[in-house]
């Protein structure tokens, strides 16, 4: 490693569209955070999106997604200057690398994977697509091109990553050393619930509040939150433990004393659900509007995301055409090939 060179990490999400406060909590933040210690590669993985939505108006859907998602990463914090940004299927070298790493993972080994099922399940498949198994071998190529040290993930995704990890110590062992072991760094926070408390907030399930809802949405949103069920009215003692409009004040109300306030005046019931749902929307906006304001501001500049893609694009092919030059040479698999 070159004296200066920063630790590279990589990390990053299927093209769903715009993100809300779960994505925040869960990932978002914390990206922000590591921007500063680290060379960070965000990965919007569209092939990934491809291993349960393979039809072609799905893939229709794509791009949209890509700029809503774009947008709000830089609304968010994230630095285009610092961090590369770019599209899985816009760096052809991805797929090449996880048709390698293919060899070197057996059926069985994938196939036990409990994502891989549950997002078959999800789609309504009744038999694994072999791309879809193949998921986890696709997400190894992603981290391994570029060579990354780090992968901040979800539990979820921790079982991908350690996938990774075989695979780079098996392609060292029968080639030479090409590829660091990656790290994986768990978000270890809870998962957001929804606003209707029982699940954690999805797009799908239609229960988020999105980094881009304007402040009277995020208004009806918060006023639309499961409480207590067992307190039909504001005299009756109630459950501030797991209760989400608690939840939700503890992560973004920064007035700990108006909380805590609430939180002993709920516990008593001496508090109305309005007034703490009140408080928790003007919290929430009050987070919310700076990143409003920026997402408004890169919105109108015209070709800020298609100018920021191209340059990620651009960034991670360099990188990746050195490292796929160094997988050839290690398996002496460049007989023949054109320059
Ligand atoms: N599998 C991730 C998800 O659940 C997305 C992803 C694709 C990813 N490639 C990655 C995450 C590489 C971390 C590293 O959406």
């Amino acid at each position: 490693m070159e004296a200066n060179a920063r630790r590279r990490i990589l990390t990053g999400d299927r093209p769903t569209g715009r993100l809300h406060l779960g994505h925040w909590v869960g990932s978002l933040s914390a990206r922000v955070r590591l921007q500063s210690e680290y060379d960070c590669f965000f990965i919007i993985a569209d092939l990934h999106a491809l291993t349960t939505r393979p039809e072609k108006d799905a893939i229709g859907e794509i791009p949209g997604h890509i700029r809503e998602m774009v947008l709000d990463y830089l609304a968010a914090g994230i630095d285009p200057e610092r961090s590369t940004i770019f599209v899985q299927s816009a760096v052809p070298e991805t797929s090449e690398l996880a048709l390698i790493l293919g060899m070197l993972v057996t059926l069985p080994r994938l196939e036990r994977i409990p994502s891989i099922k549950d997002m078959a399940e999800a789609a309504h498949l009744e038999a694994l697509p072999f791309g879809l198994v193949g998921y986890p071998v696709l997400q190894a190529a992603d981290i391994l091109l570029p060579r990354a040290d780090l992968v901040p993930v979800g539990k979820d995704n921790v079982p991908h990553v350690e996938v990774a990890r075989e695979l780079a110590r098996r392609f060292n062992y029968l080639y030479g050393d090409v590829f660091p072991e990656p790290d994986v760094l768990m978000a270890d926070v809870p998962t957001l619930p929804g606003i209707y408390g029982q699940q954690k907030m999805s797009k799908s399930l239609d229960n988020a509040i999105f980094l881009s809802d304007p402040a009277d949405v995020v208004r009806q949103r918060v006023m639309q939150m499961y409480t207590d069920p067992n307190r039909v009215r504001a005299d009756i003692p109630g459950t501030v433990e797991g209760n989400p409009v608690f939840i939700y004040h503890d992560l973004f109300n920064p007035d700990v004393d108006e909380v805590e306030d609430l939180k002993a005046r709920y516990r008593a019931g001496r508090v109305g659900d309005v007034e703490v749902k009140r408080k928790l929307a003007a919290a929430l906006n009050a987070f919310l509007e700076p990143m409003r304001e920026r997402r408004a501001r890169f919105a109108a500049m015209p070709h800020l995301v298609d100018e920021i893609l191209h340059e990620g694009n651009r960034r991670v092919r360099d990188v990746a055409r050195v490292t796929m030059a160094r997988v050839r040479d290690a398996m002496g698999l460049n007989y023949f090939r054109e320059a």
